[in-house]
This record gives C-alpha cells, structure tokens and sequence, in this order.
C-alpha cells in the first residue's frame, strides 16, 4: 500500500524508516518531511494543517493510509475530514480523531477525564478572566512551587512552575488577562506540584483493544544536570531502567486500562498511539499529561526497539483487529542524543552544512531539523538530528552515540553530554 506521514521532524524520520522496511509498504511518502525522509521516502511540499491539500496529494498518489506525527493536525481534526469526505474515507488514518485529541488539546478536558475515570492525577482547579481572584485565592492555599498551565496547545510552552506566590499571580494575570500564550491562555488549570522522577509509557489503541509499547525517558531541558529553559527534548533513553516489573503493572492497571475504558465509555473515537507522560511519586504513578501522538525524540528510542512490522500493526489498528498482533520488542536498549542549533531554544540561526554523517557506522542519524540545499545537507530548525544507538546496557548504548557524534560537525552545534546521568 502507499503510506504518507504528516510531519518533518525526527519521530517523522523514524517512522520512515520504520514504515520502509515493511514488505506491505510499496510508495512512501512524508509531508513536508526532511532531508533524511528523503532518503527513503518521497517529500511532498505541504502544511500538515492544509487538509484539501492533503487530500489531493492522497488522491493524486493513490494513498490508503496516513500517519500522522504531530498534534496540531489531529487537534485540528484531520482523521474527522477524511471520514466525512467520500472520496478519502476509505484510508485509514492513524490518530485519533477530533474528540480524543482534545485529551492533548486541552489541559482542563484531560484533568475532568481523568477525575471522571479515577486516574491519578495532581488535584487541581481551572480558571478564567472572569475568577482570576479565585484563581489568587485557589494559589493561596497551595505550597510551592506553583504549576500554572495554559488549557490550550502552546507548542510545548505553556507550562510554568514558579517559587514565588507574588510571581505566580502575577503570571496568571498575564496569562489569563494578558493572554500571555494568546488563546491557548483564556483558561488555566492550576495544579498541585508532585516530586519525582518523569518517564513516559506509550500505548497504541484501535479503540477497543490496546497494546503497550516499551517506556522512555526524555530530557527536556536544554542544559546538563537538567538546568535551563525546556526544549522539545533533547535526549532520550528505552527502556526506563527504574520502571520495574511492579512499577509497569501499577501503570498498566492503574492508568492504561482505566485510560482506555474511559474512552470507550465517553464515546472518544481513538485509533493512534496515547503518549502518557508520568511522574513516579514515591513508588506510584501519576500522570502528568496526555499526548495523542507519539514523543519526539522518545520515537527515535521506541521504534528502534518494536520488531513487529508497524504496517501490520497499523492496519491492526484501522481494522479494531489489535488483540490479535503480537508486539515483539528488542531486549537492547536505545538511547538517543539530540544535535541543536546554538542558541535553542531561544532565537538560533539556520542554513549551516551538517558534515560527517558518512562516518557514522554503528548510530542511526534521524534528522529533524535538517533538509537537502545545493547538494548538501543544512540546518533548518533548532533540533537538527537524533543519534540513536543500541547497547546492552545504557552506558553502552550512550557511549555510541557519544563517540558517533564526535564525526558530525556544524557551526555552533550543542548538545547535551549528560543524557541517562540521573539513571
Ligand atoms: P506538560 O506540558 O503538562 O507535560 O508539563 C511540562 C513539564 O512540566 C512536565 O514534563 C513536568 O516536568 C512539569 N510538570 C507539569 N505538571 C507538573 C506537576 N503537577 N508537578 C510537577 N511537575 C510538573
Ligand atoms: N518529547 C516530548 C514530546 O514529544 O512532547
């Protein structure tokens, strides 16, 4: 069949390469992709939000399945708009549809699910212009520190966690009367602030049955030892070594299956991948967050580790058929190390040449930010590439990519020495 991938950064590079070993696989596309997809896959010149273009590019090239990688999209309602058209609904979409993307699309929706469906959670109140006061009030009667979240998408940045009571009223004045983060600020759940260490567990569902894919840890902030500004991710590691036996049977118990029944039960349509982002509190599980996509770069360290052909599991999902696949996952670990521009996540320059990727023997290179330009390969975004290698254990496997990444070069290249330093 012909697949096409909404996307261009490193988790789309890595479903390309996953997708392309399928011997179910005959055309791939991605769009608008990168310069690694365009190694194993046909670049298309389009928005992942332009939907009637995407619909001609599915028509044109005789597509039956799409994947899509980032949330925007989804939240936006792609899966719906190729279900109400009869010229596409015939593919199968990977994503859940409108509905269930608000799990992702808003904070409040995702916090009244999982108090509805008994999911633990940090307790929390949502606030608006009209109860800021309460909103003072409500902060009041918290310890520090203080977690304020914009409702809305806000591309990664909306989430501020503040000492001060002073500053924190202060910053949910601007984000609710100021719009600090435009509309994704017009309401703001404020939540109490839970202590531990984060990972993330990753199922796929077709909306009745679900399968859980291995843990990783991923590593937000820009600078070693976990300091500064947060980043998309910098860095990731698979399996997560303190995500014991009893551990994932808490989370599968206690958060997956309820997760799942709860949208059965509240009617939100869900075929795609449920990223739950968690925080181990003492020695049990609480979800931070959803997502209902897959993570970048925690994809670069999950895919890498799944043996199962992801096309046959993709039509498992299209078909409600999940129950009958069997996940095999690679006993290796993964780990990935993320190459930025200088300067990310504040204001970096593009258009510098990547050199010495062909050096690089025993890594694999997902490029993200990076596309083809007069014959070579440059930067254009702040992540630029993944390096992601397998070891037996993770020492070994970050020791690979570490020494790989000693071959590539570009003009102000960073990145993080320390990934797994807290493991
Ligand atoms: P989110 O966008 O909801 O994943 O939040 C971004 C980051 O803020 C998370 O990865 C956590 O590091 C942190 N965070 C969010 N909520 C809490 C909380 N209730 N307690 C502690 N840290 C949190
Ligand atoms: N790495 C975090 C995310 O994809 O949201």
């Amino acid at each position: 069949m012909n697949i096409l991938i909404l996307g261009s950064g490193g988790r789309e590079h890595t479903f390309a390469w996953k997708l392309s070993q399928s011997p179910l696989c005959k055309s791939l596309f991605v769009a608008p992709g990168n310069s690694g997809t365009s190694q194993i896959a046909i670049n298309l010149d389009l928005k992942v939000t332009d939907f009637q273009a995407i619909k001609k590019a599915v028509l044109k090239n005789e597509i039956t399945m799409v994947v899509v990688g980032p949330e925007d999209p989804l939240v936006q309602g792609v899966h719906d708009f190729f279900l109400n058209d009869n010229a596409i609904k015939h593919v199968s979409v990977i994503g859940p549809q409108k509905a269930a993307a608000e799990l992702e699309g808003s904070k409040e929706f995702a916090k009244e699910f999982m108090y509805r469906h008994n999911i633990p959670t940090a307790a929390y109140k949502s606030f608006n212009a009209s109860n800021v006061e309460a909103g003072y009030a409500f902060l009041e009667t918290l310890n520090p520190p203080y977690v304020l979240k914009a409702d809305g998408l806000a591309a990664g940045k909306g989430v501020l966690i503040l000492n001060d009571l002073n500053e924190a009223k202060t910053e949910l004045k601007s984000m609710l009367i100021d719009a600090k983060f435009g509309e994704a600020s017009t309401k703001v759940v404020i939540e109490e602030f839970l202590d531990g260490i984060e990972l993330s567990c990753f199922v796929l569902t077709d909306g009745k049955n679900y399968k859980i894919l291995p843990t990783a840890k991923d590593y937000k902030r820009i600078g070693e030892g976990d300091t500064g500004l947060n980043t998309g991710g910098m860095g990731a590691v698979s399996p997560v070594p303190f995500a014991t036996n009893d551990f994932l049977n808490k989370i599968e118990e206690r958060i997956v299956k309820p997760t799942i029944e709860g949208l059965k039960k509240d009617n939100l349509p869900y075929k795609g991948f449920v990223f739950i982002g968690l925080i181990k509190v003492g020695n049990d599980p609480k979800v931070i967050e959803y997502n209902v996509r897959m993570g970048d770069p925690e994809t670069e360290v999950v895919l890498p580790r799944l043996k199962t052909d992801l096309v046959e599991i993709f039509q498992a999902i299209a078909n409600q058929t999940l129950d009958k696949v069997e996940i095999v996952i690679d006993e290796r670990t993964a780990t990935t190390v993320m190459l930025v521009s200088g300067g990310y996540p504040e204001a970096y320059e593009k258009g510098k040449e990547i050199t010495g990727l062909e050096y690089i023997t025993d890594s694999i290179p997902f490029h993200a930010g990076a596309i083809n330009k007069d014959g070579k390969v440059v930067t254009s975004g702040g992540r630029v590439m993944a390096i992601t290698s397998y070891g037996d254990t993770y020492e070994e496997a970050i020791k690979k990519s570490y020494q790989n990444i000693e071959k590539l070069h570009f003009d102000k290249m960073n990145y993080r020495k320390d990934i797994g330093f807290d493991l």
